[in-house]
């Protein structure tokens, strides 16, 4: 899905937090958004995710302004996600609960999730009680078992240590390629943002400072 940002001004309390004349996102690409804490990031992920409409300006998906429909296709997955007080397995299903599959189906889906994220060994352990890492590594399991067409990470790799990173990018990617899925990627980490994207914006005091065309290291 192509994303397109117009005229978007984004404030609080008269301040302008996100001030932005024109944004293309094309259709199956990886981008990266980077940029100092403050800078207006998750501001910006928030409003394309259709969780904050309190903007002045456009936000258009494929042409046309965000609406319910479009709900179950972009996902954003929160920089510090909320898991249900309720086991792993629990939470990979409700998402799919929403799609009415047939059990078996819906079992095998989330058994592939489980192994591919290496979190069989905690399924039946309460998602609350997950480390750092492994709530992200969750988070994410639950938002890809969705088949979302755009998927917004608020640095999804933040508490994950060096090889868990490599895992998420690669199933990220994987994902990217097979689903030919928009995603825009929030990380500090310039390193593991120019592992996926080929495309880096970064953000200063709301406004884009650089936009960048990269070429990436693993194709
Ligand atoms: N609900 C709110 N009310 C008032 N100010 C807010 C609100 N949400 C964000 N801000 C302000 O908007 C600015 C941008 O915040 P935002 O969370 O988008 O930054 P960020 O780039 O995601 O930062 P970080 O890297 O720390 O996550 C900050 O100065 C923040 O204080
Ligand atoms: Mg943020």
């Amino acid at each position: 899905m192509n994303i397109d940002v117009r005229n978007f001004t984004r404030r609080f309390a008269d301040r302008v937090v996100v001030d932005i004349a024109s944004l293309h996102i094309a259709s199956g690409s990886i981008v990266g958004l980077s940029g100092d804490n403050g800078s207006g990031k998750t501001t910006l992920l928030r409003a394309l995710a259709g969780l904050d409409e309190n903007y002045q300006g456009e936000v258009l998906y494929d042409g046309r302004p965000y609406s319910k429909r479009l709900a179950g296709s972009i996902v954003y997955v929160h920089q510090q996600p909320v898991m249900l007080r309720r086991t792993v397995y629990a939470n990979l299903e409700y998402p799919l609960k929403l799609q009415s599959l047939d059990p078996a189906v819906s079992r095998a889906k989330i058994e592939a999730m489980l192994d591919r994220f290496e979190l069989r060994s905690f399924q039946d352990q309460r998602a609350t009680r997950l480390s750092g890492g492994e709530t992200q590594k969750l988070a994410l399991a639950r938002a890809l078992l969705r088949k979302p067409k755009v998927i917004l990470l608020d640095e999804p790799t933040a508490s994950l240590d060096g090889r868990a990173v490599d895992d998420v990018l690669d199933i990220l990617l994987d994902y990217q390629r097979a689903e030919g899925a928009t995603i825009i990627l929030v990380s500090h980490g310039e390193k593991d943002i120019r592992r996926v994207a080929r495309r880096i914006i970064t953000l200063d005091r709301g406004s884009i400072a650089s936009d960048i065309e990269i070429a990436s290291q693993r194709l």
